[in-house]
């Protein structure tokens, strides 16, 4: 009995021993961790330095970047890191993205994406814009700094109650059109709340366009979200612009903006954004808003 005691003591005399001569000499003085921790790592170079850095030089490119749906991605994060090109001030030392693959990292369909995340198959996105050949670039639409066009900053869209898409509850389901079986949870439709838009809506050229592909809906929380109303012309033009990559049977192109002077009866017309000659040809407003008050 006694040598078990012994051996117990020995053991725990040990163990004493090798953590003293184990445990790092600054441990404890600032917490639970090593203190000279903090200084070696303050000695490394960062590596990315952040969208505030950049924009001291391309204030252009990163205030068109806060508005748009890009609004949250870090410039590094398809730029690389950018340490080498501001220690020497622009000369080379960046990523400038190139082909479809730097689009895809994030926005390929998969179903381990969280749903309401925008995500696409290059296959049916084009079949659906239209465009006839694979190799044609995602920037050939999209600006990678504003996506979309978006003509108002994001946070300040209109506070929406929370709309579903099928996305929300079927991962990977991006066919909205799909017939829903009988006994179906009950998804809150655009109609329930306006009526008069919806109705009609069928007989309207825009008909195959879904409510939410011109009305992007930004999800905040389990109650509502931000609702965008896109009036900008350019938002219009990635189904409209006449190129040579979409095919026959694409949305009607037009040229822009030898369109709107080709179109204008008057100086006044030269001013026009689309919606102030076409709000016919998409859905009646409920209330009108002026041209040029939106900013
Ligand atoms: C000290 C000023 C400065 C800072 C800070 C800076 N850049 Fe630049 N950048 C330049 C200059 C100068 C050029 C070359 C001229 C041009 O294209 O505007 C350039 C060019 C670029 C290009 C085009 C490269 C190419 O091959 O065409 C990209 C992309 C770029 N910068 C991204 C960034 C990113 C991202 C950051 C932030 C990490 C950043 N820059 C910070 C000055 C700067
Ligand atoms: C979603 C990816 C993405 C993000 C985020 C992004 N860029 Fe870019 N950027 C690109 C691509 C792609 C190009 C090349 C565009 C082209 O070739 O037309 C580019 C081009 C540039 C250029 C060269 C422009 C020119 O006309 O030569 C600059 C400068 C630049 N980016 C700066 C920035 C800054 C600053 C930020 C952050 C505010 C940023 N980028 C965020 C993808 C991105
Ligand atoms: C680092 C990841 C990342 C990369 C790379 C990236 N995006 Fe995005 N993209 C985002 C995020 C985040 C959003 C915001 C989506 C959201 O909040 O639901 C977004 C939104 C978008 C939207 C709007 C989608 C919608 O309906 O809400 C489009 C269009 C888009 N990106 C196109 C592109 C294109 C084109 C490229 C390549 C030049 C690209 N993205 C590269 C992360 C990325
Ligand atoms: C012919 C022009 C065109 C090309 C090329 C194009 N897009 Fe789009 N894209 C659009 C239009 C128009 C929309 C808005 C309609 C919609 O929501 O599908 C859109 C929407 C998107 C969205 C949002 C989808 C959603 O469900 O909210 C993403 C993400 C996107 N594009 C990414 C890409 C990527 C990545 C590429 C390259 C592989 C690409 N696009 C190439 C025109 C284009
Ligand atoms: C609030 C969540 C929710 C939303 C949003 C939703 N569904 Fe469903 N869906 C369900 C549930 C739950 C079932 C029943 C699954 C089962 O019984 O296996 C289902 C079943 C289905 C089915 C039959 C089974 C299958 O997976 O093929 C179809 C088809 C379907 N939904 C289509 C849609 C379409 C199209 C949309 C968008 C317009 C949509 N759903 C939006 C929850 C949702
Ligand atoms: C539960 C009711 C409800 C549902 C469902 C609903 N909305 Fe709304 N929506 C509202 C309310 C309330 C407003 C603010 C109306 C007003 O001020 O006149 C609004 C406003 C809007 C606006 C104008 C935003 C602005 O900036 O002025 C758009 C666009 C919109 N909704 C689109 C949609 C679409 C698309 C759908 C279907 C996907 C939808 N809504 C479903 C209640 C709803
Ligand atoms: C997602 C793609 C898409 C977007 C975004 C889009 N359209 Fe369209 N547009 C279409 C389709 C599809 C048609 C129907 C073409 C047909 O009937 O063959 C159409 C038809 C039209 C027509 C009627 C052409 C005719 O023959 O009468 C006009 C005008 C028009 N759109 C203007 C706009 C305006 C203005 C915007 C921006 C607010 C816009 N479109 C945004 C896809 C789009
Ligand atoms: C000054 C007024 C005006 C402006 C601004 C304008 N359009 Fe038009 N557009 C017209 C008229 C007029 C026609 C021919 C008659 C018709 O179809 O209504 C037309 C025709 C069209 C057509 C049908 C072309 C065809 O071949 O069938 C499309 C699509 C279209 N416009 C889209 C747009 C888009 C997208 C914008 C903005 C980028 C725009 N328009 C801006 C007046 C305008
Ligand atoms: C082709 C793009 C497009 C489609 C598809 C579309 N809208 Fe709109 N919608 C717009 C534009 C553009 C405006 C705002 C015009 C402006 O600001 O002058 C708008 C405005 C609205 C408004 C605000 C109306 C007001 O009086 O202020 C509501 C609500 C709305 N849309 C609901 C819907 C619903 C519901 C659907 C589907 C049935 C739908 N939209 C389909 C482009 C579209």
């Amino acid at each position: 009995m006694l040598r078990f005691f012994v051996l117990i003591g020995l053991v725990v005399v040990i163990a004493l021993i090798v953590r003293s001569q184990m445990i790092p000499e600054s441990f404890g003085d600032l917490g639970h961790f090593r203190a000279d921790a903090v200084e070696e790592a303050k000695r490394f170079e960062p590596r990315h330095l952040g969208r505030d850095v950049c924009a001291d030089c391309h204030d252009d490119v990163a205030a068109l970047h806060v508005k748009d749906a890009h609004a949250r991605v870090e410039c590094e994060s398809c730029h690389g890191p950018g340490a080498t090109h501001v220690a020497a001030d622009g000369e080379g030392g960046i990523i400038r993205p190139d082909g479809k693959a730097p689009c895809l990292v994030c926005h390929q369909l998969m179903p381990a994406r969280p749903s309401v995340f925008a995500q696409i198959t290059p296959e049916d996105h084009y079949r659906f814009v239209g465009v006839e050949d694979p190799e044609v670039d995602c920037i050939a639409c999209h600006d990678p700094h504003e996506p979309l066009f978006m003509d108002r900053d994001l946070r300040t869209a209109r506070l929406h109650p929370l709309i579903h898409r099928c996305r929300d509850c079927h991962a990977g389901r991006t066919d909205e059109t799909l017939v829903r079986p009988p006994g179906h949870p009950e998804i809150f439709e655009c109609d329930y709340c306006h009526a008069d838009i919806v109705d009609g809506f069928a007989e309207r050229p825009h008909s195959e366009v879904r409510c939410t592909t011109c009305h992007l809906f930004f999800r905040e929380s389990d109650f509502a979200g931000r609702m965008l109303r896109d009036s900008d012309p350019r938002f219009c033009l990635l189904c409209h612009r006449e190129a040579e990559f979409r095919s026959d049977d694409a949305p009607p192109g037009i040229d822009w903006p030898a369109h709107r002077e080709d179109m204008a009866d008057d100086t006044i017309d030269l001013d026009k954004r689309c919606v102030d000659c076409h709000q016919d040809r998409i859905h009646p407003l409920q209330t009108r808003t002026a041209v040029g008050s939106e900013e």
